[in-house]
């Protein structure tokens, strides 16, 4: 059967909102069961209490596409309730999900048994359930070369460069629920260590081939940058949602302060939540456990749960939002260390 686009685009993924629901009595009860509902009221219990540790910045990793699939608000109030310190994604989930959405477009919701051939003719994109308009995403493209246009040709960090979108959309779109926006404003970091495969990378490809003078995104300089947040910090804790290259980043920040001649603890706390398991060796699915041999985590305070992020990060963040620990903390705006 033949759509038109406008058919095929029509229902919006609509975000969840952890504030108007309380997980804490669903979590409670998961703490006397067993498997994985077990493991997630350990990982939120273990949340809580990094949230209680005044000493603790909190790095929240974010890998796969979770802004598209409805999570973008819980990232927003994680922010927004100061439950987040810094932050390392892709560029998927920075640029082409949430920056899109900030610029005013949506996904929508699709479905996996589509005519994939159509919507290629269509200009539109599928992430497994889930449509986007492909005509839109070139806007979003050509607004990362719009920023990278304006700023002083040199070397940047992502965090840099990620800092100069929020205060784009504060700017021009100031309304935005974006959480690159909220970040902004809150002087949260934002780092993203393989920036260009977005589609930012499109639009710095083009802006380098106009320029004779550019820009370049420095990935060294984010991780020299995410390793003075780690020294800085007394101690620290990682809420991983997925794994991937922000897993291994944060990780390494242990190893880097190590090699620089810093002070710098093993990560304290951590929790992952993804559908990875350890058989393949991978990254992704490698434990803490494992982590501890390379000298990047604690072993007292892990836990990986084991389910899918849509399932399980809104029940997490409903917890610990609920549980209100974070009225206690005090920001740390690590933007303005730099
Ligand atoms: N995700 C996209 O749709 C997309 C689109 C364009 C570019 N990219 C680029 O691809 C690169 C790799 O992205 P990545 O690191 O996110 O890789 P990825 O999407 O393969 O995710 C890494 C791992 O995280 C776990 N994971 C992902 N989603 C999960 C979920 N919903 N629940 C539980 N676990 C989950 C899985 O174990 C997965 O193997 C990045 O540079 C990114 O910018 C991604």
């Amino acid at each position: 059967m033949k759509y038109n686009k406008k058919d095929l685009l029509k229902r919006k993924v609509e975000h969840i909102d952890i504030k108007k629901f309380n997980a804490v009595p669903l979590i409670d009860s998961y703490e006397d069961m067993a498997f994985q509902s077990r493991n997630l009221a350990r990982a939120c219990d273990l949340y809580e209490r990094m949230l209680k540790d005044k000493d603790c910045s909190i790095i929240l990793c974010l890998a796969g596409s979770l802004v598209s699939a409805g999570l973008k608000k819980v990232i927003i109030d994680l922010i927004d309730h100061n439950m987040v310190d810094a932050i390392v994604s892709t560029g998927a989930i920075v640029v082409d999900q949430d920056f899109f959405e900030g610029l005013g477009f949506n996904h929508y919701r699709g479905f996996i048994d589509a005519d994939d051939n159509q919507l290629r003719d269509l200009m539109i994109d599928r992430i497994y359930d889930t449509f986007i308009d492909e005509e839109e995403l070139r806007i979003c493209d050509n607004t990362t070369k719009i920023i990278a246009d304006s700023m002083k040709p040199g070397a940047y960090s992502s965090r840099e460069y990620i800092y100069e979108m929020g205060k784009y959309l504060d700017e021009n779109k100031n309304n935005a629920e974006s959480f690159v926006l909220e970040a902004y404003k809150k002087e949260v970091p934002i780092f993203c260590p393989a920036f260009s495969d977005s589609s930012a990378g499109f639009g710095l490809v083009h802006h380098q081939t106009e320029k004779k003078e550019h820009i370049s995104i420095d990935s060294v300089k984010d991780f020299k940058e995410l390793t003075q947040i780690k020294v800085k910090s007394k101690e620290t804790g990682v809420v991983m949602i997925g794994g991937g290259v922000p897993k291994n980043f944060v990780q390494d920040t242990v190893v880097a302060a190590d090699i620089l001649g810093k002070e710098a603890p093993m990560h304290k706390y951590a929790i992952q939540l993804t559908v990875a398991d350890e058989r393949d060796g991978a990254l992704s699915g490698s434990t803490f456990k494992e982590a501890s041999s390379w000298g990047k985590v604690d072993q007292s305070f892990e836990q990986m749960v084991y389910s899918e992020a849509t399932l399980t990060f809104p029940l997490l963040a409903s917890y610990v939002y609920h549980k209100g620990s974070w009225k206690n903390r005090k920001p740390k705006k690590f933007n303005q260390i730099f």
